[in-house]
Formats: structure tokens, C-alpha cells, sequence
């Protein structure tokens, strides 16, 4: 079972494909992390954050058990690896990894921009995450916050503009709904009504089938 949940920065899509994974009892894969790593360990090694080779011989050399680095939450990490995203070879060198991931059992959930179209075209459900752009830059505002970063709300919304456009205009795997993807607009959802909305959409979807019957789904 392949949950695949893309959208945009700050959308709310890493919050609810951990809820949705705990929800079902299913494995999680932010796979902005592998991005997010490739461009970190690019500039440890002291290369340029755009040095194409760095790029694609880190992505090919990234051990993902050094995922989980607070290194790679920041605002910086993020801009960060979209740079190092657009590069053909590096999300080819990360493909393996994320479909490997995709076939665990009981099921995964994987978030990021290209899962419904690229890596798992034939995920089981497919929810593309959305919010307005101001209202995406005001939760990462306070997400920085909490974490002590003191980034001006008008700083945030340029970087969430400029992640956008640099996302979707891209020329291998853009940020763009799968065709069979179901939009989910949190612009004025709490994480708890985008939640109950994500579950109910994953169920009509998949729920007929009776293959959550093994997951907690209650
Ligand atoms: O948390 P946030 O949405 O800000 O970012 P993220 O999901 O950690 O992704 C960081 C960057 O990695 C994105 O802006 C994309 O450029 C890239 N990315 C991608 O190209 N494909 C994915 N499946 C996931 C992330």
C-alpha cells in the first residue's frame, strides 16, 4: 500500500504524512530530507552548493540512516536542496532508494513534490497538498520562530515564492499534481480538519479494496 502525499513548501504535507502514516500504522519517507542531505553534505566537503559533480556524487553516496539531523530542518537546508534538485542525475541517483522504501510492508506514505508522478505513478492514493502562499510563508514564519530563527514573515514569503517557482519550473520532475491526484487545500484548514479531510479522501480511494483491514484505521 503507497500513500503519496506531494505539494509545495510549508504546505502541511510533511505534518500529514506523518499523521497519515501513524494513522494507518505504515512507514514514513520525507524525501525532502534526501535532498536536504545531498545539498549538506555538498557544502561539508567544501563545494559549491550548485557544483553539479558534488551534487551527483554525494546523491549517489548518501547514507540515509544520517536523515535524521537537525542540520537539515532549517530554512537555509531548504533552499539548499532545491538547488541541488534540479538536477537530472541527483533525483536519479535517489530514485532506488525512495521506490525500495515505497514497497515496505504494511505500506508507506511518501511526501515530497514528484512522488504521484515520478517515483510511485502507481501509488495507491494520491494527495496533492496546497495553501495559499501567504498563508504557507505565515506557518513557516512561525515554525522558524519556535526553532529560534528570527527570519522576517516578508523574507519567508520571497524564499516560499522563489522555492515555488524554482520547483515548478524545473525541467525533470516539476512540482505538479498527478492527473490522478486529489487536490487538498489547507489554506483554511487547521492540521486536524486537513487530517479527518486527508483520511476520508485516502478512504474513498483505497477503503473499498479492504486493504487497510491490516492497518489501524480506526
Ligand atoms: O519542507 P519543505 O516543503 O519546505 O521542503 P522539503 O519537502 O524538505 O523539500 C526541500 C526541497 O527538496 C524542495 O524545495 C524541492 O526542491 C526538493 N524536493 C524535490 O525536488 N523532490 C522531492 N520529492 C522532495 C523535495
Amino acid at each position: 500500500m503507497i500513500i503519496a502525499i506531494d505539494g509545495p513548501a510549508a504546505s502541511g504535507k510533511g505534518t500529514l504524512a506523518k499523521r497519515i502514516a501513524d494513522h494507518f500504522g505504515f512507514h514514513c519517507l520525507d524525501t525532502g530530507l534526501l535532498y536536504r542531505a545531498v545539498a549538506r553534505d555538498v557544502v561539508r566537503a567544501g563545494f559549491r552548493g550548485d557544483d553539479t559533480w558534488a551534487a551527483v556524487a554525494y546523491a549517489r553516496g548518501l547514507d540515509p540512516a544520517t536523515l535524521d539531523d537537525q542540520a537539515l530542518r532549517g530554512a537555509a537546508a531548504g533552499d539548499a536542496a532545491s538547488v541541488v534538485a534540479k538536477i537530472p542525475e541527483v533525483r536519479r541517483a535517489l530514485l532506488a532508494y525512495q521506490r525500495a522504501f515505497s514497497r515496505r510492508e504494511p505500506g508507506a506514505v511518501l511526501d515530497g513534490r514528484d512522488i504521484g508522478t515520478v517515483v510511485c505513478p502507481d501509488a495507491d492514493a494520491k494527495i496533492f497538498v496546497t495553501a495559499t502562499p501567504e498563508i504557507r510563508a505565515e506557518r513557516r514564519f512561525l515554525e522558524l520562530k519556535s526553532r529560534g530563527d528570527a527570519s522576517p514573515y516578508d523574507k519567508v514569503l520571497a524564499m516560499i515564492r522563489e522555492r515555488d517557482a524554482r520547483d515548478s519550473g524545473r525541467a525533470d520532475a516539476p512540482m505538479k499534481p498527478a492527473d490522478d491526484a486529489i487536490l487538498l487545500d489547507t489554506t483554511e484548514l487547521d492540521i486536524e480538519t486537513a487530517f479527518d479531510a486527508a483520511v476520508g479522501l485516502i478512504l474513498r480511494k483505497i477503503g473499498h479494496r479492504g486493504a487497510l483491514q491490516t492497518g489501524k484505521t480506526g
